[in-house]
């Protein structure tokens, strides 16, 4: 394993499970402190104990603004700087279309997935370090509409607007904003279960059209934070096996 983020901090939130533990995880093996921020405290409790060293959880309530500010103010205290937010928390909820979505879940998709992130942001951007880099997950739901869920896809498209938005004020800091556009990922949030880490080189390339792992889309997080990409900000990053770019079915070829 080569080490992109050694004497980096990082702070994931949404890490107790899905996307943000493989995140967490890849970026500790790749050198970095990590915080592992979550509702679920018990959960990126265990993440941090699975990853070991230095890394420790710290417990977030998104959708709260005083919550955001704690949680930075922690990761200050005791790394002292800021260098990758990965603002990842999301929820998705039992979909639910317009006719029988509701104001209370419509606040709270949006509570949680878009004043989530704007939350995270302001927390972030007064110490994020130069030549930092904030990623956040949308969703291809945030490019394109969801007629299953109104709620969730406002929200993502939401945040996609927030991070193009603040590329100035980053840029201003040295600093980089993208999101994260995936299509369907194999984590609880759908049902499924989270599994170890393998060797990215092991990844499968092949992808049922749409469908991806936890583990491509941190693999794409960790890209994003790197020095590497130090070309890309404001970007609205698709990983969707082509979900959004053929009307049929893709099935890319198994195998190097
Ligand atoms: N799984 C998919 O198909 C998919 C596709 C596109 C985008 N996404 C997005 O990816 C991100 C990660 O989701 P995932 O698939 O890993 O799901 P997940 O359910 O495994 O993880 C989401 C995490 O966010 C945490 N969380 C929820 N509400 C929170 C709050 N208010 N404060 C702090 N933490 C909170 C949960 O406890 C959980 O650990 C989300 O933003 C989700 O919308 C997921």
């Amino acid at each position: 394993m080569t080490a992109r983020f050694e004497g980096k901090v990082a702070l994931i939130t949404g890490a107790a499970s899905g996307i943000g533990r493989a995140a967490a995880i890849r970026f500790a093996q790749e050198g970095a402190r990590v915080f592992c921020a979550d509702l679920n405290f018990a959960g990126a409790h265990n993440v941090a104990t699975e990853i070991g060293g230095n890394a420790s959880a710290v417990h977030v309530d998104v959708a709260d603004y005083a919550s955001n500010q704690a949680m930075v103010a922690h990761v200050m205290e005791h790394a002292g700087q800021l260098d990758i937010a990965f603002l990842n928390a999301g929820f998705y909820g039992a979909a639910e279309g317009l006719g029988t979505v509701d104001e209370a879940f419509f606040d709270r998709v949006v509570a949680i997935n878009l004043k989530g992130t704007f939350n995270g942001i302001k927390a972030v951007e007064p110490v994020i370090a130069q030549g930092g880099a904030v990623v956040v997950t949308a969703s291809a739901a945030g490019v394109i509409g969801h007629p299953a869920n109104p709620a969730y896809s406002a929200a993502k498209h939401g945040i996609v607007g927030l991070v193009k938005s603040c590329v100035d004020a980053f840029a201003a800091r040295g600093a980089r904003i993208n999101a994260l556009c995936p299509g369907g990922v194999e984590t609880p949030l759908i049902g499924a279960a989270d599994v170890p880490m393998i060797d990215p080189q092991d990844l499968p390339r092949v992808a049922l059209r749409g469908m991806g792992s936890a583990q491509h889309v941190a693999e794409v997080a960790l890209w994003l934070a790197s020095p590497a990409a130090g070309f890309i900000t404001g970007q609205a990053q698709l990983l969707d096996a082509a979900l959004l770019s053929t009307f049929a079915p893709v099935m890319l070829p198994v195998g190097p």
